[in-house]
């Protein structure tokens, strides 16, 4: 089947659009990339996204799902036709959606005891009625009200693709924020463990942004920050952050690494008289440390550590991820076979394969879920559900 997975993370830079082709069901799944198209957000919408998250009107939430609907449908459309086919030959769009707002750790109402939430926007049915294409989205919601954290759902997918019997992985992913997944050798889909290690590139971006007046929204190949220097003591402040210590399950976000955590560094550095590229290298090599911290946390030995995400191009970066790791690899997302930038795409086009197909593809070890649940809610395509049911039914 012709799938098309919409993501658009906490950098809030755009929506990345794959179109894969999926067969099987359950655990032994193929998937094949046909195509990847990235469409970047124009610069002052993704500063009204960003602004959004930490505080925006209803009518702005209200306005901007609808806007964001319409630029995820019009990526969707980009990545069909870069692949050469039609509307009609895509069974069906699994949409991640922005996130405007997380919290699972709830909040307590007279009646209801504590209440968790999570909102992802860019209307499905904007996505539906443009592409004329059945649209899955919402997929975190489901597993929190069975009691999950919402997050991280990728580590499913990357169990699907990327587990080995022999080989001890570490999946990175360098978005917005850092994260990992850790497949142990030969391992169960219970065995797995995931959760955000601190800053992907969140940090980076709100430096470059302040520190060029606006003017570039990224380090682009970690260049600035390869003519710094690491400021031992700046560094030993922002390991200092609470979050690195917390044991797992966790997750975090623009709230914790955003615009205040960056205003705090920028102060450090006048107060240090640091030159911009030393900010950045050592913003660097803290997030490294950050990431190389999740082994803490995981009872083995690793074999390899594999990067995507965004930041797997950052090329400081990934030198610094090869030395706070070494002597285990550091390879690129890229390097066994997947465009590091697309996966996130790719997992949501996978994720709703499995929701269509009435699949569970929570990993209660991972979010905390009571128990695995099928993921999101479905808006129907031009052709309405018979003959989207009549698609799944022939391809069981
Ligand atoms: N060539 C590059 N050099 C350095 N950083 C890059 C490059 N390309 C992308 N990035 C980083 O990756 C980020 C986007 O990564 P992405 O995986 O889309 O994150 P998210 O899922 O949070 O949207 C950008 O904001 C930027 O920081
Ligand atoms: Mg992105």
């Amino acid at each position: 089947m012709n799938v098309v997975g919409l993501m658009s993370g906490t950098s809030g830079d755009g929506v990345d659009a794959a179109l894969v082709d999926i067969r099987g069901s359950g655990l032994a799944l193929s998937v094949t990339v046909l195509a990847f198209a990235p469409t970047p957000y124009p610069a002052d919408l993704q500063r009204r996204v960003l602004t959004l998250c930490s505080g925006g009107s209803v009518a702005e939430v209200c306005h901007l799902n609808a806007v964001l609907g319409e630029w995820f449908a019009r990526a969707a459309l980009r990545v069909i036709k870069k692949a050469g086919l039609r509307p009609a030959e895509v069974a069906f769009i699994g949409s991640h959606g922005q996130t405007v707002q997380h919290l699972p750790q709830g909040i307590r109402e007279r009646g209801l005891g504590s209440v968790r939430s999570t909102l992802q926007i860019a209307a499905p049915t904007v996505i539906a009625e443009r592409t004329g294409i059945a649209t899955v989205a919402d997929f975190r919601p489901r597993d929190i009200a069975a009691g999950g954290q919402g997050a991280p759902l990728a580590p499913y997918v990357h169990y699907l693709l990327f587990r080995h019997a022999t080989r001890s992985r570490l999946i990175v992913n360098l978005g917005g924020i850092g994260n990992v997944t850790h497949l142990p050798a030969g391992g169960s889909l219970s065995a797995i463990r995931a959760f955000d290690t601190g800053p992907g590139n969140m940090v980076l971006d709100g430096l470059v942004h302040r520190l060029t007046d606006g003017r570039q929204t990224m380090d682009r190949d970690g260049r600035l920050a390869a003519q710094g220097t690491v400021d031992t003591g700046l560094l030993a402040e922002l390991l200092a952050h609470p979050f690195l210590k917390q044991p797992p399950p966790k997750t975090t976000g623009r709230e914790a690494f955003g615009d205040p955590f960056v205003a705090r560094v920028l102060a450090t550095m006048r107060r240090r008289r640091l030159a911009a590229g030393d900010v950045l290298a050592t913003c660097s090599l803290f997030t490294a440390v950050t990431v190389s911290g999740a082994r803490r946390w995981l009872g083995e030995n690793l074999d390899e550590v594999i990067v995507g995400g965004g930041g797997a191009r950052n090329r400081t970066l990934m030198g610094d991820l090869a030395a706070v790791f070494e002597p285990t690899p550091v390879r690129r997302l890229d390097e066994i076979g997947w465009d590091s930038k697309a996966f996130e795409a790719v997992a949501f086009a996978v994720l709703a394969y499995q929701t269509l197909h009435g699949d569970c593809a929570n990993v209660p070890a991972v979010t905390g879920a009571a128990h695995p649940v099928v993921l999101g809610t479905v808006v129907p395509g031009k052709q309405g559900w018979p003959s989207l049911f009549r698609k799944i039914g022939k391809n069981r």
